[in-house]
């Protein structure tokens, strides 16, 4: 272990228990800052750490020893990052963090300074954050904490192959629109219009868009990202290749497979060369769609790629 890690400590505080989340929210306390981000103009606040504790949305506190104090809400975090410094400096950040890795250290009701043998598992301290519908874990990277969430309540999924961590959502445009409007819809907020990579994905988008639009019927469709490639449809080749633009999805062949998906090309003699999520009564989620505007495709799925 080496020497600097000596200068830093860990204390957890106020282990007040609460009845609903028992003994699992924490302030983790270290010497940090958040980056290029001083406290100078920042409010005196000799209480904050407590603030935040008992603030449902706080996700951090940033203070220094004159008792200025930033927090954070993780409503209005998209990133933070945080820079360990020394105790010299001054400056402190807390973590309000669910630590179940730690629970099994003694802990006090009093401020507790842990050395290295107490908590020796600073180096892989998990600092977990649970207040939106996804977990969110601060990253460590040398000596900077990174927390990284979607947009406002967007949905968040880790994919692997590749390993990518990407943010959607299903809207509901003002008017009814094609394929390639619903693009540039997206496009115009600065997301994309994604693609779906597995089944868990197309599941979450169609119990989110019985969410968005209540009462939705079946065979009612919001676009996903996908055409069908030209060699599927000319000469009747009849097959299922889709051409992303997201610039991130790589489509799992299970999403397309006749257990999730109900592809027939065409429909009353429609070419049907896009992808929609569809509501088909089923456990399918996934239909070929015209590519053209039509009153049963009422939305579309946003999307980006988070990191
Ligand atoms: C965050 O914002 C969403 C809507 O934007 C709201 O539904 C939710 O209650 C907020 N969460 C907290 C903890 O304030
Ligand atoms: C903790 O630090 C002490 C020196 O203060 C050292 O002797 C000991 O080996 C360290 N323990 C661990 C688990 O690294
Ligand atoms: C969609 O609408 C645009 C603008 O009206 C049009 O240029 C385009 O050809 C339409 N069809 C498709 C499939 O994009
Ligand atoms: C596709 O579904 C069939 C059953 O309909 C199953 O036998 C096959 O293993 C599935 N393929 C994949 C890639 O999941």
């Amino acid at each position: 272990m080496s020497p600097k890690l000596l200068t830093y400590f860990i204390i957890f505080i106020s282990i007040l228990i609460r009845s609903d989340d028992a003994d699992l929210i924490k302030m983790t306390k270290i010497f940090g800052k958040v980056v290029s981000l001083g406290l100078n103009d920042a409010p005196e606040n000799s209480g904050c750490l407590k603030t935040c504790y008992e603030s449902e949305d706080c996700i951090l506190a940033y203070f220094d020893t004159s008792g200025r104090c930033l927090l954070f809400n993780f409503n209005e975090t998209e990133t933070l990052e945080v820079e360990e410094t020394t105790k010299a400096d001054g400056f402190y950040v807390a973590f309000k963090v669910c630590l179940s890795a730690c629970l099994f250290f003694r802990m006090s009701m009093f401020q507790t300074t842990y050395q290295n043998d107490t908590c020796p598992s600073y180096d892989i301290l998990s600092l977990q954050v649970n207040i939106g519908p996804d977990p969110i874990t601060w990253k460590k990277s040398g000596t900077t904490f990174s927390f990284q969430k979607c947009v406002g309540d967007w949905k968040m999924f880790h994919r692997t192959g590749p390993e990518i961590t990407v943010c959607m959502q299903p809207m509901l445009p003002p008017t009814l629109l094609n394929i390639t409007q619903s693009k540039e819809y997206c496009e115009s907020m600065g997301y994309k219009l994604t693609g779906v990579a597995t089944v868990e994905e197309s599941k979450w988008i169609l119990e989110k868009m019985k969410v968005v639009k209540p009462g939705l019927d079946y065979w009612v469709s919001f676009y996903i990202d996908g055409i069908r490639i030209e060699k599927c449809f000319e000469f009747n080749q009849r097959c299922n290749e889709f051409e992303l633009s997201d610039g991130y999805t790589v489509i799992d062949d299970v999403v397309l497979n006749s257990t999730n998906a109900a592809l027939t090309y065409s429909y009353n003699y429609i070419p049907e060369n896009c992808l929609g999520v569809v509501d088909m009564g089923s456990s399918l989620t996934i239909n070929d769609i015209t590519c053209e505007a039509s009153d049963l495709i009422i939305g579309l799925v946003c999307g980006y790629k988070l990191y």
